[in-house]
């Protein structure tokens, strides 16, 4: 029996690949530091029947448009903002993503800018390295202190709890905002419902993790950095789009707020003249939330898991649009 064709867009592990092999003629994009680029992937999807895709491939309209034969597209993140899913779902194509697998390494990198940020580690750091280090002094450096402060939960989900909890370790007071309450988060981590305004009000630490979308996008503008404390420390590893990058670099330049820790931008990589790359009081991660070895290697498995049962006509184990369903 014929195999259908799939097309992966980057480097992957080869257990994942495996996964992959007995049910699709395999084509790659092998290079894992260069996307793919825009016309080989549409030249590819002609002829494919299932795409595993990365956060870097935009799936639009355009690309449906290209891929006739197209029926899953397998997205190896949790987050789905790189692809038009209403688009993908009018044309039954089912889309996958890889959720759970990477809550808590994503939670110990928003902890890892979290304390990075609160005690000024980035700083420290380069004054070490540039042989700037004059002298221990008193208040040389100092930050803020994370044990018994106030943590905001911007989208209490599975990453937000998981951040939430381990906040419980250093004694901080819990408040989220969400659309719905999290009665898990509230009844286990004693988390508080509140509404932005309060959030932004009494945090210390601002930590976002809601997906981009229409509803989110810009959600962080000039008005929510001015309400927040002039100590706050926001925290972003949920996706760039969700904050106004400009007026975030305003605020911090302007001491509206104490610092940040980033690892999601408008534009990755960054661009070496965003005004973000001349301030000490940021942290700046280059888009690794999920980069363990265990769980990035979790996350292809899953990724080639959703594909093979696309490409089989099967329910995907981790389906975004479930309403496309195949016989
Ligand atoms: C995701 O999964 O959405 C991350 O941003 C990439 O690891």
């Amino acid at each position: 029996m014929n195999k259908p064709n799939a097309y992966v867009t980057r480097w992957m592990p080869e257990e994942a690949l495996d996964l992959i092999r007995p049910h699709a003629n395999l084509r790659q994009w092998e290079p894992a530091d260069v996307p793919v680029p825009r016309e080989t992937l549409l030249s590819e999807a002609r002829e494919a029947e299932g795409l595993l895709v990365f956060l870097t491939d935009r799936i639009d309209q355009d690309l449906l448009d290209a891929a006739p034969k197209l029926r899953v597209v397998s997205n190896c993140a949790v987050g789905f903002d790189n692809i038009d899913v209403p688009a993908c779902t009018a044309r039954g194509v089912a889309v996958g993503n890889t959720p759970g697998v990477l809550t808590e390494t994503t939670a110990d990198l928003a902890w890892a800018l979290l304390m990075a940020a609160a005690r000024r580690l980035g700083e420290g750091e380069r004054i070490v390295r540039g042989g700037k280090w004059k002298s221990w002094s008193l208040m040389y450096l100092v930050g803020q202190d994370v044990y018994g402060a106030t943590l905001g939960i911007v989208g209490m989900g599975r990453i937000g709890a998981a951040v939430a909890r381990r906040g419980l370790g250093f004694g901080m007071r819990i408040l989220y905002c969400d659309r719905s309450p999290n009665e898990q988060a509230e009844r286990e981590l004693g988390a508080n419902r509140v509404s932005m305004e309060e959030l932004l009000a009494e945090s210390d630490f601002v930590s976002v993790h809601l997906p981009l979308g229409p509803e989110t996008r810009n959600l962080f503008g000039a008005e929510e950095f001015r309400k927040m404390k002039r100590t706050a420390i926001f925290v972003n590893t949920a996706r760039g789009g969700v904050v106004d990058q400009a007026a975030l670099a305003r605020a911090l330049a302007e001491g509206e707020i104490a610092a940040a820790g980033l690892d999601v931008y408008v534009t990755e990589p960054l661009p070496m003249d965003d005004p973000l790359l001349g301030l000490e009081n940021v942290v700046l991660a280059p888009h690794i939330g999920s980069a363990s070895v265990r769980t990035r290697t979790g996350m292809a498995r899953i990724a080639a898991q959703n594909l093979v049962a696309g490409l089989l006509g099967e329910p995907l184990p981790h389906p975004v649009n479930p309403e496309v369903r195949r016989a």
